[in-house]
């Protein structure tokens, strides 16, 4: 569960997201969607711990994120768009050493179908420096989910993946939510995002201008009409649609 209220960050006197409040329930995964420079990675940066918001509180599986950031980041992983990885670390000693940060036991049993979920079982001795800009964001992804985390957020997660490599994302993140996982995904792919999301929030220049199911938000901004999809949607509610 992920419970965010008024939430904002601001840098120096520059507001990035201001007065953002939603919640995202077990089993739900909200597409974050707003036009570049909208508050998108300053609001999951703010969520998993890594700035400081400057205003408001954010709960993750029920811990507060300023207040209990240790319990708060146990039960969450954060993926960026640029994996960062350690540079003399194999595949698999990557695995074995987030293992240990979050005291996964028997880490091997999880670690090993997990790289063949993400496909790159077969690189497990190689180095970051070996890997193609998708296996190393694959391998990130793996070493995030190795402590099956409650909460997830996405920050562009399938830049550089191949199709096939796309589609096995949609289906591990539907997995996980199935499961039970609390996931917010922030991506430009909007017909991507039509197919794994429940709830899509947009944000325009740091707030927010609606949430809802996908189905909500479509009728809001429909104008009667049938058959409007997000990228429609999107475009009718930040205003860049074509004149
Ligand atoms: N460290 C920082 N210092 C100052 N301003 C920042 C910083 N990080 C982001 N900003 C500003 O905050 C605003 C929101 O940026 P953010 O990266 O959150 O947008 P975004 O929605 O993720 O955009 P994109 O779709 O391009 O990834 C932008 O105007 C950006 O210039
Ligand atoms: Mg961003």
């Amino acid at each position: 569960m992920i419970e965010v209220l008024g939430l904002a960050k601001r840098y120096g006197g520059f507001t990035a997201v201001r007065e953002l409040s939603f919640t995202v329930r077990p089993g739900e995964v909200l597409g974050l969607v707003g036009p570049n420079g909208a508050g998108k990675t300053s609001t999951l940066r703010c969520l998993a711990g890594i700035i400081p918001p400057s205003d408001g509180t954010a709960r993750i599986a029920g811990h507060d994120i300023t207040a209990d950031p240790v319990a708060a980041k146990r039960s969450l992983a954060f993926f960026a768009d640029e994996p960062r990885l350690f540079d003399y670390l194999t595949v698999r000693q990557h695995l074995a050493f987030v293992a240990r940060i979050y005291g996964v036991a028997h880490h091997e049993a999880i670690a090993e179908p997990l790289l063949e979920e993400l496909e790159i079982a077969d690189k497990a001795d190689q180095l970051p420096g070996e890997l193609s800009r998708g296996m190393k964001q694959k391998l990130a992804i793996a070493c995030g989910l190795l402590h099956a985390p409650q909460v997830i957020f996405f920050d562009e997660p399938l830049t550089g993946l191949d199709p096939l490599g796309i589609r096995r994302m949609k289906d591990s993140i539907r997995r996980r939510a199935t499961a039970g996982a609390a996931i917010v995904l922030s991506s430009h792919l909007l017909h991507l995002l039509e197919e794994v999301c429940s709830h899509v929030l947009i944000l325009k220049q740091g707030e927010k201008i609606a949430d809802g199911t996908l189905a909500e938000v479509a009728a809001r901004f429909a104008n009667g009409e049938t058959g409007v999809d997000l990228e429609e949607v999107f475009l009718r509610a930040t205003g860049t649609s074509a004149p």
